[in-house]
């Protein structure tokens, strides 16, 4: 499908509460493809006709894919950038183009220094101009775009409060490029970046929506669970400064390329009975009368005939029968959810029970991308599979040292170090000189530089450490923690990770050594690049077709992205509020992780209140999973 130069606004009867042309795609490889290719034809065009195209790019993790894709063009296809003159969105203010979070320093890490641009058609907000200068900068910047001959494309993300370039909340549809405050919640999201939100700089510099909307073609891309609200508001909701990308409904030739996550909050996915015809299996009947139930906010046993005509379900009633017995059978799908035996319920009827009865024991394997998802996910969980007499592992997948503050490294040398002055003497040469090392490359490095690998090696030792712990509370002593330590996450940092084939090896043996009857991990509608998503591409690209996979069920947990909704969970396993206690305790073993980081039980409080809402029991907290097929 043409995605560049495709008339604006086309719409079929499914997509008629989008207000913004919307295609989605399996998955972002495939959309970023297209994207580049279809970018990579109008280069040629131009060339042919010896003309320059001009591109508006962002950064971001969004659009890495689709960079990637474009120097490969380059690299195997021989597209030449020499006609192409590129415009970046935003910097942030304070940083020098080589800080390595600079967007000047992402560019050339990820586009630049792999094609032959012309380096003097490279523009990037400056975020080094004294301030009594940056509005006369910024201008500059608008009067270049003009001289330029203004945006062919303009290819755009957009961030959690809906900005697009740096456009937070109140900028004005004709806002220009300027200087902006950042949104709390947009630092929150760079600050694994910069190795803690305290690090994120306050301000930027970004073209305005006006800037953006003047260009002749406008592509937004989202991927990942993550966006999928913000997505739905910016497609479907009112056009709104609050939501910069909402503007993009009133270009004529703008379109929101996102993949089946991004999108799993739009209506013709969410409700897809309200936009067209659909056939009612189990899953749908429960996605609807839920909806239904907790639109009218009643229990599902209590919704009337009436209502389900009235909200235009109607035709449910039609293929499956009176009110009663419609509630009656989501009803009792959702108690069927429910269950306090993760790992099956020996010698009990399994008919109606999420996992089987045989064999018992089982052998569980819990995957944890970094070392603290799993607790988030399913701590009290992890304390039954143990309780219950199963094999429990866990397996941490990456060593997540680039989560751990410097401030936690210095205080393990400290102590080392003081300990070698203190009680050591002859035989401590060794400790001291290692602390004194530590000590000198954190100094070395300052505040935002790259830790050095002895460095990062301590900070993944204390991450382990407090991993240890956090599974002690859970039952799960040490012989039953594997740390997998993935080369992709010790080669990288967040938004530049490369899954190889070592990563999926190492994953195979654990699995081929092991065999398990449960596997329970997480990642699946994660943001592409995030390391929990490539986590679970290792996963799936480690499986066997067959042997002990066949006698396997796969469980999947949520970690950062939004809690399963009551009608996705296959698996409720409730828990008491002293179980909840129990998981408290282990997160707070994570202490040299930022406290934002560790989801309270608060969201296992917020399922449980659903479920009591549908009118089942009312549990304290519950954990929930979805069962995991692999796809044919
Ligand atoms: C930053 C950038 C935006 C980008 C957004 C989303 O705020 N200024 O241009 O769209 O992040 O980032 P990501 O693509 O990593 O989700």
């Amino acid at each position: 499908m043409k995605i560049i130069d495709s008339p604006g606004k086309r719409q079929t009867q499914q997509e008629r509460y989008e207000k913004t042309r919307t295609l989605i795609y399996p998955d972002s490889g495939l959309a970023s493809r297209e994207l580049a290719a279809e970018v990579g034809e109008l280069i040629r065009l131009r060339q042919a006709k010896g003309e320059s195209v001009v591109l508006g790019l962002a950064t971001g993790s969004t659009p890495v894919p689709f960079y990637r894709e474009l120097i490969r063009l380059h690299r195997e296809e021989g597209l030449g950038f020499g006609n192409v003159t590129t415009f970046n969105l935003d910097e942030y203010y304070g940083l020098a183009p080589d800080h390595r979070e600079s967007y000047c320093q992402f560019m050339r890490d990820q586009l630049f220094d792999h094609i032959d641009i012309p380096r003097e058609n490279i523009n990037i907000p400056d975020g080094t101009v004294p301030l009594d200068r940056v509005y006369d900068s910024c201008l500059a910047y608008e009067a270049k775009i003009e001289a330029a001959g203004g945006l062919d494309i303009q290819i755009l993300g957009i961030g959690r409060t809906g900005h697009i370039g740096f456009n937070e909340p109140g900028s004005s549809k004709d806002s220009i490029t300027r200087m902006i405050t950042l949104d709390r919640v947009t630092r929150k999201d760079a600050a694994a970046d910069f190795l803690g939100e305290q690090n994120v700089p306050r301000f930027a510099v970004t073209m305005g929506v006006g800037t953006i909307l003047k260009a002749r073609r406008l592509v937004l891309m989202a991927w990942g669970e993550n966006k999928a609200e913000i997505v739905r508001e910016a497609v479907e909701g009112e056009v709104t400064d609050q939501v910069s990308a909402s503007f993009l409904q009133e270009h004529d030739n703008a379109t929101f390329l996102i993949d089946t996550a991004a999108a799993s909050r739009l209506t013709r996915r969410s409700y897809p009975w309200l936009v067209g015809s659909v056939s009612w299996d189990d899953a749908m009947t429960r996605r609807a009368v839920v909806w239904l139930a907790k639109k009218l906010e009643k229990p599902v046993l209590k919704v009337i005939e009436e209502e389900y005509n009235e909200t235009g379900v109607g035709e449910l009633l039609t293929a499956a029968g009176p009110a009663y017995q419609v509630n009656i059978g989501v009803f009792n799908q959702l108690q069927h959810t429910i269950t306090g035996w993760p790992g099956g319920k020996p010698g009990a009827d399994d008919s109606n029970r999420p996992e089987r009865a045989q064999p018992h024991p089982k052998r569980v394997l819990i995957f944890s991308p970094e070392p603290h998802d799993a607790f988030v996910g399913m701590g009290g969980t992890i304390d039954r599979l143990v309780e219950q007499g199963h094999e429990v592992r866990i397996a941490t997948q990456t060593s997540g040292n680039l989560r751990v503050s410097d401030v936690a490294a210095y205080k393990f040398a400290s102590v080392v170090r003081e300990m070698a002055e203190i009680i050591g003497g002859q035989g401590w040469e060794g400790q001291l000189s290692y602390a004194n090392d530590i000590i000198g490359q954190l100094e070395d490095k300052g505040e935002f530089g790259l830790d050095p690998d002895r460095v990062r090696k301590l900070k993944g030792l204390i991450l382990r450490g407090e991993a240890r712990d956090a599974a002690r509370v859970c039952g799960v002593g040490d012989e039953a923690l594997r740390f997998l330590d993935m080369p992709f996450y010790e080669a990288g940092r967040y938004r530049r990770f490369n899954l190889t084939d070592a990563d999926v090896s190492i994953m195979r043996d654990l699995l081929g050594d092991y065999q398990p009857h449960q596997i329970y991990l997480t990642g699946d509608v994660a943001d592409p690049s995030s390391l929990q998503a490539l986590c679970f591409r290792a996963f799936e690209q480690a499986l066997p077709e067959d042997g002990w996979l066949d006698g396997c069920r796969v469980w999947l947990y949520r970690g950062k992205e939004a809690p399963l909704a009551a009608h996705e969970i296959d698996m409720a396993v409730p828990m008491s509020p002293d179980q909840l206690a129990l998981k408290s305790q282990s997160l707070r073993k994570f202490q040299s992780i930022n406290a934002d980081e560790l989801e309270t039980p608060e969201r296992n409080r917020e399922t449980a209140r659903e479920y009591d809402r549908l009118g089942m029991a009312e549990y304290e907290g519950i954990e929930a999973f979805q069962r995991w097929r692999r796809s044919k």
